[in-house]
């Protein structure tokens, strides 16, 4: 109970999005009824394996440039299963100082997270819901690392694509924009079918612990309302800033991402 959950209410019978995103990067956190929905959408969306190693490559040069931009707190929400490399040891690489609050809404994530990433002083990680971000902004161990008197990069990275339309995703962006200071930044990636019709993937969520929600470039460009989107805008995610070629099929990826600061 120390997570605040018991191990009986993990739900290994239904697949779950941080479970499936974990086979398809080719991590071992994960349970038959999730690699069985993986390969589904494998099928469904031939690039996604490349995708999600896309957005993952992504992410990791967002926190760098975010980082090197001179922000020394993260708010990661939506961590997903700790896999290598994690957001802090991306962030503390390019300055030791930085701070991370890790808040995700799966307990399994959570105790993975708890076992790995051990509560310190530059570290929290927290079971919470991005669908209330007032609760997630109000939560004592996010306060007790993130300062929102000063600069915050927020990490929305492959998450808002499971809230749905009613759960109002860019008032939930708009909530916690405002709890941000001056010279912060969000890092947001988001899951879509404007380059192939991926209904198919989106069906292998109905089964899901959340379901798959794509939206389309201008819906994905609302939720950075309030920010100022840097250098290139919204791209899919390969081809914000390479840094080496990107990996052929790139132009099939599903994943829009973007870097926008408060200014
Ligand atoms: C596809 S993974 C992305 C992980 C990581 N951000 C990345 O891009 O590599 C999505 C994560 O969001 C979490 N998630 C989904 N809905 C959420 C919600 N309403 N609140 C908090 N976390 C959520 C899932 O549990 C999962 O860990």
């Amino acid at each position: 109970m120390e997570n605040g959950f018991r191990a009986e209410e993990i739900d290994t019978g239904r697949p779950h999005p941080a479970r499936i995103y974990d086979y398809l990067l080719g991590g071992k956190d994960n349970y038959e009824v999730d690699r069985k929905a993986a390969d589904a959408l494998a099928v469904a969306a031939p690039e996604v394996r490349i995708g999600v190693r896309a957005n993952r490559a992504f992410m990791r040069r967002a926190v760098r440039h975010v980082v090197a931009s001179g922000v020394r707190q993260v708010l990661d929400i939506g961590t997903g299963l700790p896999t290598s490399p994690n957001v802090h040891e991306i962030a503390q690489e390019v300055s030791a100082d930085v701070r991370i609050a890790y808040v995700d809404n799966d307990p399994i994530v959570n105790t993975h997270a708890n076992a790995l990433l051990s509560r310190s002083a530059a570290t929290s990680v927290v079971l919470a819901d991005l669908r209330d971000p007032r609760a997630v902004l109000d939560h004592p161990e996010v306060r007790r690392v993130i300062d929102f008197d000063e600069p915050v990069a927020l990490l929305l990275v492959a998450v808002l694509h499971f809230l749905t339309d009613a759960e109002k995703p860019a008032e939930v962006v708009a909530t916690l924009r405002d709890a941000l200071p001056k010279g912060s930044y969000v890092v947001l990636s988001h899951a879509t079918g404007d380059f192939a019709d991926r209904s198919d993937a989106q069906a292998v969520y109905n089964n899901a612990t959340a379901t798959l929600n794509l939206r389309s470039r201008s819906e994905v460009e609302r939720l950075f309302d309030g920010f100022e989107l840097e250098e290139p805008g919204l791209v899919q995610v390969p081809f914000w800033r390479p840094e080496a070629p990107v990996p052929p099929r790139s132009g099939e990826i599903g994943f829009y991402g973007g870097v926008a600061r408060r200014g």
